[in-house]
């Protein structure tokens, strides 16, 4: 069955993506825990997947919000993503990332990180901003997530303001 946006928009499932990367010593730093970088690189791929399986469209990462890590994936455990979107303006979707590590051995699961990623959809000829497929909010718990990505995208945009502004 083929996967393009409706007219009516996309769905939260439609697009969601949940991968895994195994931890190999080259994703390692010096104390043999995945390096952030790394991380963060997986991220913003898991976000690009769901980005473009909403809108069919060519995207770029636009920003990435302030994130932490509050535990180290080891080296030999299951690096889990799971990237959902949690709004859509014209051309841009915010994605929600989950990051857990996973022993392999013991199957215990740890909360890493969680990151939002602004991705901007662009027009395949102009490469300008185009406007995405509407969101379809099908529970409780996906409109009040929704309603946290309204405020943190306003909350980005006065920041992106304000830099505009100092540079
Ligand atoms: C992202 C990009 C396409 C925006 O282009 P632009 O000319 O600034 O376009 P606009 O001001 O019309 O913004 C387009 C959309 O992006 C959003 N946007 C732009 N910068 C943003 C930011 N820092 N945070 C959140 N949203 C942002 C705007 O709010 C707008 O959203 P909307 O259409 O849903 O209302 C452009 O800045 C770009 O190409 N950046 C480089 C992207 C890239 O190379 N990423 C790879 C990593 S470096």
């Amino acid at each position: 069955m083929s996967q393009t946006p409706s007219r009516e928009g996309c769905r939260v499932r439609d697009s969601a993506s949940e991968s895994a990367q195994l931890v190999l010593p080259h994703h390692a730093n010096v104390h043999g825990t995945v390096l952030g970088g790394t991380v963060m690189h997986w991220i913003d791929l898991t976000a690009a997947i769901v980005a473009n399986r909403h809108c069919r469209r060519p995207v770029v990462t636009a920003a990435i919000d302030e994130m932490a890590f509050h535990a180290p994936i080891l080296v030999g455990e299951l690096a889990l993503l799971r990237g959902r979107i949690t709004l859509v303006d014209r051309s841009s979707m915010e994605i929600r990332v989950e990051v857990e590590s996973e022993n392999l051995l013991s199957g215990e699961r740890r909360h890493t990180s969680t990151a939002f990623v602004t991705f901007v959809a662009l027009d395949p000829v102009t490469r300008r901003p185009t406007p995405v497929p509407r969101l379809i909010l099908e529970s409780d718990e996906e409109r009040a997530e929704h309603a946290r990505a309204v405020e943190r995208r306003r909350l980005r945009l006065e920041r992106r303001e304000a830099s505009t502004r100092e540079s």
